[in-house]
C-alpha cells in the first residue's frame, strides 16, 4: 500500500479513462446498528461486484454518502482496508442529509463516492508508539487506524486509547468496546463527563484524563480527533505534556462539496482539505491561515 503524506499537494482530480468521481456508486445497507441516540452505522457493499473488489483505501480517508432528494455529505470510512467484507460508515444526526440516513435500513440502496482525501501517515508511524484520544464521533476515524494497527500489531509499539464522550449511552462502538478493554495489547481508557450510576470507568473531561494518564512523548505520535472544544484542549494538553507538533496528528471536518478538488468549498488558505486533508499533523496546522 502506498502512502500519501499529510502534506500532498493537490493532485488532479479527474485522470482519462478513471470513473467519473462525481458518480456515486450504489451500495446495499446490509446492517444498520443504533449506537447512540444521535450517531448510526452503517455497513454497506458496493452492488458492483468488480467495484466492490477492486475498492482500495487508506485508513483515515473518507467517501460521500448521499440518498435520492437529500443530499450528499462526508463520512469517514471506518472500518479498516484490513477488513474488506464492507465497507463502514458511523452517521451522527447533524441536519437534512443525515437526519435522512437515520431513516435508512438494511436493504435499502445509498450512493457512496470515494475513497476521497489524504490517510494518516501509518507508515511512518511504524516501530513507535501510538496513544489515540478520541472524542464522541471523533472516534469514527480513530477506530479505523486503531483497528488497522492492531491488524498490523508488530509493526507498532505500545498502543494507548482514551476515548470519551458525555454519557454513557453517548459511547459509540460499545459492542467494541468489551474486547478493547481486554486487550492486552491494548491500553484503554474510556471517560464520561459526569458521574453516572454503575459506570466503572474514568469520569473526567478528556484533556484532564489525558493529562492524568501522563503518556511519554518519547517516538510517539499521538492522534485526536473530536468536536472542536475538545480537539482545542486536547492539543493544549499535548503541548504541556512536550508533545512536539509534529508528533500530533488530527483530521480536519471541514465541509465538503465536491470532494476532489474542483469547487474550492474546502479551502483553508492554499490547502484544500478534501485533497490535501483530511488528516494533518499540528505542525502543518500552525503553517495555514486561522480559518477553522
Ligand atoms: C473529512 C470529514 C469526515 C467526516 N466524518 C464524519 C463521520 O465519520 N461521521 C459523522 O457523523 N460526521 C462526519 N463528518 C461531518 C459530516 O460530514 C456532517 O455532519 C454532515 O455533512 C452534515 O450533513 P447534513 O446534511 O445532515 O447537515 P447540514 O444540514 O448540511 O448541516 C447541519 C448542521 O451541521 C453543520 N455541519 C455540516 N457539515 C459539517 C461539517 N463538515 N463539519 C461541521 N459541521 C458541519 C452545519 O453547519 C449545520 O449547523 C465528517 C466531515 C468531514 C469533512
Ligand atoms: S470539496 Fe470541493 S474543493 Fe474540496
Amino acid at each position: 500500500m502506498s502512502e500519501r503524506s499529510a502534506a500532498a499537494t493537490s493532485r488532479p482530480a479527474f485522470q482519462p479513462g478513471t470513473r467519473n468521481p462525481y458518480l456515486p456508486m450504489p451500495a446495499r445497507v446490509i446492517e444498520a446498528i443504533t449506537e447512540t441516540p444521535t450517531i448510526k452505522t452503517f455497513r454497506v457493499i458496493l452492488q458492483d461486484e468488480t467495484l466492490m473488489r477492486e475498492f482500495s483505501f487508506e485508513p483515515g480517508q473518507v467517501g460521500q454518502l448521499s440518498l435520492f432528494g437529500a443530499g450528499e455529505s462526508t463520512f469517514v470510512i471506518n472500518s479498516p482496508p484490513t477488513r474488506m467484507d464492507y465497507l463502514q460508515f458511523s452517521v451522527m444526526r447533524a441536519g437534512e442529509n443525515t437526519t435522512a440516513l437515520h431513516s435508512v435500513r438494511a436493504g435499502d440502496i445509498i450512493g457512496v463516492r470515494g475513497p476521497l482525501g489524504n490517510c494518516f501517515p501509518y507508515e511512518k508511524m511504524k516501530g513507535k508508539d501510538i496513544v489515540f484520544v478520541g472524542g464522541g464521533i471523533g472516534m469514527a476515524p480513530l477506530r479505523t487506524l486503531l483497528l488497522f494497527m492492531l491488524d498490523n500489531r508488530k509493526d507498532y509499539g505500545k498502543i494507548s486509547l482514551l476515548y470519551g464522550a458525555r454519557s454513557p449511552q453517548d459511547m459509540a462502538f460499545s459492542a467494541e468496546l468489551p474486547e478493547w478493554l481486554s486487550r492486552s495489547d491494548l491500553d484503554c481508557v474510556l471517560t464520561i463527563d459526569r458521574e453516572a450510576e454503575g459506570w466503572p470507568h474514568k469520569v473526567g473531561l478528556i484533556p484532564n484524563v489525558l493529562l492524568e494518564m501522563n503518556p511519554s512523548p518519547e517516538n510517539t505520535v499521538a492522534v485526536t480527533c473530536g468536536p472542536p472544544i475538545m480537539i482545542k484542549f486536547t492539543l493544549q494538553a499535548l503541548e504541556k505534556l512536550q508533545f512536539a507538533p509534529e508528533q500530533i496528528v488530527t483530521t480536519l471536518e471541514k465541509r465538503m462539496k465536491c470532494g476532489i478538488g474542483i469547487c474550492g468549498r474546502c479551502n483553508i488558505g492554499e490547502k484544500y482539505v478534501c485533497v490535501d486533508g483530511p488528516v494533518f499533523t499540528l505542525a502543518e496546522l500552525k503553517d495555514m491561515p486561522n480559518e477553522l
